[in-house]
């Protein structure tokens, strides 16, 4: 059953991540060509009448849309809307976290990868570590259902903190959860021999901490598979993307900032909602349409024929 949309909102991103954005300078999109507020607002409206309960922002970088705050109200105005989160870099949290958390979003999960500033540098090419110190900090203040880290250890990158970035999950309310990095462009490609696997990652944590106790009921509504460490005010998350296998439970359908719509993350855009927005279709014919894209969704999974080339840095992961 496909309940949770993820809502890409603009393709620019102010990190440049060696393992997602491109080496070669595709050039944005324009204004225009982006979907304003107002046809984003429709078009979730419809995909929640065809079913979606849950709706997350990605991007590039969903905080970089104009007045986000303003959107995110928009978005959980909508009825039978369920919850509604969002994936940062959290560079701009430190200013927009209370207004997020007042104008609805339930949830954040923040990308980081390491807690020294030089290394932070190296993977994101950014100079705010700081910054997004101060935006952890100021989630868990600003009072959301859950706040969680994402975090990808690359071997001879990052590694030497994973037990640093476990023990966060020790002292506070979050989730840590370990993605398997996965090759999805010509630059992240060249880092193929940093993948770090969850067996690896899970024996590295238990020689440190000790017994990972299930926690959260297995990967039920998303790929991680969560644990506890004994005495944890937060979890520890998996997400294999590359050892494990979670197509067939997959409730997600994608739509970018343009409006096509991806069945999977891997799979090309199938059908495309702008022009039927501009075009002053009703709310029954959007809905129509996304149905026809849900009917799709069983043709794709990560290793179908189809799958392909993705730009992470506009599709949001
Ligand atoms: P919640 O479970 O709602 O907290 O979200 P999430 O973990 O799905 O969202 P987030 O945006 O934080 O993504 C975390 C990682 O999971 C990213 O690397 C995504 O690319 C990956 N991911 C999310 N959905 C899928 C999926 O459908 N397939 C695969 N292979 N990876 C996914
Ligand atoms: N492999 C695994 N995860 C990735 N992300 C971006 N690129 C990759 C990749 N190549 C993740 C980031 C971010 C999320 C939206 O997608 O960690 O948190
Ligand atoms: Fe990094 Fe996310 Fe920006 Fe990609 S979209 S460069 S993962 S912060």
């Amino acid at each position: 059953m496909i309940n949770y949309l993820r809502l890409s909102l603009t393709d620019r991103c102010n990190f440049n991540c060696i393992y997602c954005t491109p080496l070669e300078k595709s050039g944005h999109l324009s204004h225009q060509e982006l979907l304003r507020h107002e046809e984003l607002a429709r078009a979730a409206a419809a995909f929640v009448r065809a079913g979606v309960r849950k709706i997350r922002l990605t991007g590039g970088e969903p905080l970089l849309k104009k007045n986000i705050a303003g959107l995110a109200r928009m978005l959980k105005a909508i009825p039978g809307l369920k919850e509604l989160a969002l994936t940062t870099n959290g560079v701009l949290l430190p200013e927009l976290a209370r207004p997020l958390r007042a104008a609805g979003v339930d949830a954040v999960n923040i990308s980081l990868n390491s807690l020294k500033k030089d290394v932070f540098k190296k993977i994101t090419g950014s100079n705010s570590f700081d910054k997004v110190q101060a935006g952890l900090r100021a989630a868990l203040r600003a009072g959301f259902k859950s706040v969680k880290l994402n975090v990808i250890i690359m071997r001879g990158i990052n590694d030497g903190e994973i037990e640093d970035l476990a023990r966060l999950s020790l002292k506070h309310p979050l989730d840590v959860r370990f993605i398997e990095f996965f090759p999805v462009n010509k630059r992240s490609s060249r880092l193929k021999g940093a993948l770090f696997t969850t067996a690896e990652l899970k024996a590295r944590i238990e020689a440190a901490f000790g017994k990972l106790r299930p926690a959260g009921g297995g990967r039920i509504g998303g790929p991680a598979c969560n644990f506890k460490l004994k005495g944890a005010k937060g979890r520890i998350g998996f997400i294999s993307g590359c050892s494990d296998d979670f197509c067939g439970d997959c409730n997600r359908i994608r739509m970018d900032c343009v409006g096509r719509i991806y069945p999977c993350l891997f799979s090309p855009p199938t059908h495309a909602l702008r022009d039927l927005l501009r075009g002053g279709a009703s709310e029954a014919g959007l809905v129509r349409h996304i149905k026809k894209a849900f009917l799709v969704k069983s043709k794709y999974r990560k290793d179908s024929p189809t799958a392909g080339h993705i730009e992470m840095s506009s599709i949001g992961g």
